[in-house]
């Protein structure tokens, strides 16, 4: 990883020793420093207490003797060699603990303690600078509202949700996402929006090829207005690669749509520009629109709270970051996308979209509609390849929007046009050319005699301003400016008055109790919005503290959490996430650092990506990495395009197949097809491993184009396959490359490693193994680990020097991704250690077989190896209940919401059955208590196999059972109301109620309505 440097590009270990030789961060206790050394030549008599290992794993040794002895095992060794092929297993490392990034990389750090690990993430943080960056581009000071951080961004019944699959233990967030849709539809005035995407860029991305994808005429080329950020640019250029697509950047008119229309399917603006200008467009989007094309708009929704809207110009597309709606910049991320478009791209949308419907009881309730499981049903011919996207951040977005209410939005909106007028005006009076051409909002871009020497002058004031050019800065204000704001940037320029004369001289020489009072703060009216938005009752009634916390607990009390108990959702890793590790994310010096700061100010970031870096491919045996895809898709569609790219430039760019095995999720081949790939199926056989035969067969008929083959490993199955690496080398005989899906690493940290099974490539999901929470459906962070021959290739930025240096272009808006959730995976590794991540993944493999021995007198499991031993997850079959009872494993899922328990992964990777991964963070008495309910599920499934329950009307079809079902007068069930809500004794006491009886799923699809109820 190279990062930038204004004179020189330096390497890694240059950074290694500009930080060293700049830092001392000696902490007190214990000598901890971030130049870690095992040299101490003093014992340390008082060991910390408060180790992390024994938190984070849920069994206790004594506990795991049991587990071992329960399965035939004497001790762990042995129970591995029967999971884990033995040419699979890694050699064991010598080394317990990690090295660290440090000159001498043959130190080690120790496993630190949850305390030390707080002192030393708040030492990294205390690195990184905080100065008051007004660069804009995209990222703004925000004001989290407190009650925001406090009852949602570190509430774990908010952040440790997976993503509302099982709709009736859902509601709240489902709600809360659907309020977001409304806000986005409202402020962007489309009629539609997704419940978020990864971000501002890869939005834009989307609805580029979503355009494409629908135009007749098959037209290749994209319009791309020259005025946008550079950022955007470099993402909409790496995606259109991989459909040929042709972006044209141009200073777009109604002329340059003409002499394009034979080409072009649509157009791109930004709205307001990049340098930030303000265009009414509706005469362009009417050009385009006559020449059959259609129109993206990359807008900022705080400025559509004055500006007339995208929707009232004509563009069909909107797309955009709700950073801005109270999300802390965090070095570039995680950020909620959005993507509004017109009606008729509604079956079309990317990415996920809440749907109101209707229960058994006919009462409303929300769902996930149409498009949720896209990939897995198109696969190669989905044209996006979204599973996890922000919608955590997307649920803070719309709950800053609820708090300010549309006058509070404006307001805000209001006082930063008003400060960039004031700013304007007194700049062009001190002599200073302005060059946005038209109007503004909040950004002004400034013609002075020297750029450097000005930056430099806003620093020593302590501020960040934008280079544009030599003799161009630009500045964008935001809710954060306060008067001493306005007072030093009057300085900074030189402007000769101060800021209070300056506005009374513009008020007539009277004073202003606010700058939104002058007359100069009316935004112009022909470039007014002229519609009103959020008047939904939501949007109107909880702007007191005490109102919105009490709805944003309304709506958590109806969403099933890790807080209330195991979600064991198969492939999807959902382990703890440690108090410890979240802390971090909240300290202002990581959450309130701009993307672009300068280097200077970013050195705890910069130590701390190279620090998770180095830990990373140590661990998997790879030699670098890019953290900048901010999902596991993400990091598969980067992965393959660095493949490609450095195919392309060793003279093979015509590989183009990609092997996949039938049993992929469904983002491979959407994401193989994304990189402009061929997508060519590998079998499975019937005992679930993959038809080496076929592979075979496939690898020699395409040797001369291909590309790469997908893996992943331990396979979606869940079992540790033989042959891996005999595969992986037919492969490379073959002339490809392989791409290893790490959605499964945590069957695999320290036990195994990808790169030397073969991988090339590999992404992580930080958000499954690295313990960063899912957010309910994000965020993710999906980083790629490369060998050492793409790691040119790697991704890049055009604004920061990041990434190979025959980068593929960017696949994210910021630099590192999302940056600011990494310091979570970082303390988890710093912790644990090499052998504290070891033994998580031993005692997630153990966990997983004491869990498939408890249920296998019950259900039949799908596939095992030949030992009879699963990997880190299991698939229970329902499908033989459906001849014998009519049971499906929806039912099963639905009925386990009765017993306060979350279904395991439903139909996936194979219909009609149940794929359970507990991780090792789940105690004994958890597993044993879900354990409990499947079996007395299956005891319910035997009452009517024998004609005790009838069919179609029992305890499972009829599940889950809330209140409502039960306060009916008649109640002409074949089981008491009892025994459909307190199935086992426990739930007297620990009961969680679902808050809807079993979605409609066809009547919601059928009558799409996807934003809040209108208010009548
Ligand atoms: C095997 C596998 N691959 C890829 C993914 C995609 O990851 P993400 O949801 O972060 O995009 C998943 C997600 O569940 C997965 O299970």
């Amino acid at each position: 990883m190279v990062f930038a440097s204004s004179k020189k590009t330096i390497s890694l270990q240059g950074i290694v020793k500009s930080i060293h030789s700049n830092c001392s961060l000696l902490l007190p206790r214990r000598n901890i420093h971030l130049t870690y050394s095992n040299k101490t030549s003093h014992k340390n008599f008082v060991p910390p207490l408060d180790t992390f290992g024994r938190r984070h794993i849920g069994p206790s040794k004594e506990e795991q003797e049991y587990q071992l002895s329960t399965l035939g095992y004497k001790d762990f060794e042995s129970f591995l060699n029967d999971v884990i092929p033995g040419n699979v297993r890694a050699k064991e490392n010598s080394n317990k603990h990690f090295p660290s990034f440090d000159i001498d990389k043959s130190h080690t750090a120790p496993n630190y303690s949850e305390s030390e690990v707080g002192e030393l993430t708040e030492n990294v943080a205390n690195k990184n600078k905080l100065v008051k960056t007004l660069i804009g581009m995209g990222y703004y000071n925000v004001k989290v509202p407190p009650a925001i951080i406090r009852n949602v961004f570190e509430n774990p019944e908010w952040y440790t949700q997976y993503t509302p699959y099982q709709t009736e233990i859902s509601q709240g967030r489902l709600e809360s996402m659907m309020n977001y849709q409304t806000m986005v539809t409202d402020l962007t005035g489309l009629s539609i929006s997704n419940a978020s995407l990864l971000d501002e860029a890869t939005a834009a991305g989307e609805a580029m090829v979503m355009i494409m994808a629908g135009d007749r005429k098959k037209r290749k080329t994209f319009l791309v207005d020259s005025n946008i950020y550079p950022n955007t640019l470099s993402v909409l250029r790496t995606r259109a690669r991989g459909f040929n697509i042709d972006v044209k950047v141009a200073d777009i008119s109604p002329e340059v749509i003409t002499a394009n229309e034979k080409d072009a399917f649509g157009i791109l603006v930004q709205y307001p520009t990049a340098d930030g200008s303000i265009f009414d467009y509706t005469h362009l989007a009417s050009a385009a629109h006559s020449s059959n094309m259609h129109v993206v708009a990359v807008t900022d929704l705080l400025a559509l709270t004055l500006m007339k809207t995208p929707g009232e110009w004509g563009a069909d597309v909107a797309v955009g970051s709700t950073q801005r709606f109270g999300l802390p910049m965090g070095f570039g991320g995680p950020h909620a996308g959005f993507f509004a478009c017109k009606d008729e791209f509604k079956r079309k949308l990317p990415g996920r979209l809440v749907g109101l419907s209707k229960d058994r009881l006919g009462n409303p309730a929300y769902r996930l509609a149409l498009q949720t499981r896209e990939q897995h049903i198109r696969r190669e011919k989905a044209t996006s390849n979204v599973c996890t996207a922000q919608a955590l951040l997307a649920n803070m977005s719309a709950f800053y929007a609820i708090y300010h209410g549309p006058e509070g939005l404006k307001h805000i909106a209001s006082r930063i046009y008003s400060l960039t007028q004031v700013l304007k005006l007194a700049l062009e009076s001190a002599g200073y050319k302005i060059s946005n051409k038209n109007h503004f909002f909040d950004t002004l871009t400034i013609n002075v005699h020297c750029a450097n020497s000005l930056i430099e002058r806003a620093l020593a004031h302590g501020y960040n301003l934008h280079k544009v050019s030599d003799t161009f800065v630009s500045l964008s204000l935001d809710e954060s400016i306060t008067s001493e704001d306005l007072r030093q940037l009057f300085s900074i320029f030189g402007i000769p008055s101060s800021p209070e004369t300056f506005i009374e001289n513009l008020n007539n020489g009277k004073s202003v109790n606010s700058v939104e009072e002058l007359s100069v703060s009316v935004f112009p009216e022909e470039l007014r919005r002229q519609t009103p938005y959020l008047q939904h009752i939501v949007f109107n009634r909880y702007h007191s503290e005490t109102e919105l916390m009490r709805y944003i607990r309304y709506l958590q009390s109806k969403d099933l959490s890790l807080a209330h108990a195991m979600i064991p959702l198969g492939s999807c890793t959902m382990k703890l996430n440690a108090a410890s590790e979240m802390n971090p994310v909240s300290n202002p010096k990581f959450a309130n650092i701009h993307p672009y700061a300068p280097k200077d100010q970013v050195q705890g970031y910069k130590y701390l990506i190279n620090d998770l870096e180095l830990m990373l491919t140590n661990l998997t045996g790879f030699d670098a990495a890019s953290f900048q895809p901010n999902s596991g898709a993400s990091g598969e569609y980067a992965g393959l395009s660095v493949i490609r790219a450095y195919q392309k430039y060793i003279g093979e760019g015509h590989r183009n197949i990609c092997l996949i095995p039938v049993s992929a999720h469904g983002t491979n081949p959407a994401s193989a097809a994304m990189a402009g790939l061929k997508v060519v199926p590998v079998k499975c056989l019937s005992n679930g491993n993959l038809d080496f035969d076929d592979l075979k067969a496939k690898a020699e008929k395409y040797s001369n184009d291909l590309a790469a083959f997908m893996v992943t490993y331990p396979s979606t199955f869940g079992i540790f396959e033989h042959g891996v690496k005999e595969t992986l080398n037919i492969i490379h005989q073959n002339g490809g490359q392989v791409y290893f899906d790490g959605a499964n690493m945590n069957a695999m940290v320290g036990l195994c490693k990808a790169g030397d099974l073969g991988a090339d490539v590999c992404h992580f999901n930080l958000h499954k193994t690295f313990c960063i929470p899912h957010g309910g459906g994000g965020p993710g962070v999906g980083p790629i680990c490369v060998k050492s021959h793409l790691a040119d290739f790697l991704p890049s930025s055009p604004v920061v020097q990041c990434g190979g240096s025959k980068s593929i272009g960017s696949v994210s808006s910021s630099p590192y991704g999302s940056a600011s959730i990494l310091p979570i995976s970082w303390a988890y590794m710093r912790m644990m250690g090499l052998d504290g991540l070891r033994d998580a993944s031993k005692a997630a493999l153990l966990n997983a077989n004491y869990m498939a021995a408890r249920l296998a007198p019950y259900y039949k499991l799908v596939y095992a190896n030949e030992n009879n031993r699963c990997a880190h997850e299991f698939i229970l079959d329902a499908r033989e209940f459906k001849a014998s009872s009519g049971i499906e494993a929806t039912d099963i899922a639905k009925r386990l919401q009765d017993y306060s328990f979350h279904a395991p992964t439903l139909s996936w990777p194979i219909t009609n059955t149940l794929m359970v991964e507990p991780t090792e963070s789940e105690s004994m008495y958890e597993m044993d208590r879900f354990c409990d309910a499947l079996i007395s599920i299956r005891q319910e499934i035997r009452e009517i196999e024998e004609g005790k329950q009838p069919k179609g009307n029992n305890l499972l079809t009829n599940a889950p059972h809330p209140q409502r079902d039960l306060v009916t007068e008649e109640w002409n069930r074949p089981y008491s109301r009892e025994r459909a809500v307190y199935p086992l004794p426990i739930l007297l006491e620990r009961k969680f109620w679902p808050t809807v009886a079993r979605i409609d799923d066809a009547y919601g699809d059928k009558n799409l309505f996807c934003t809040c109820a209108p208010m009548q």
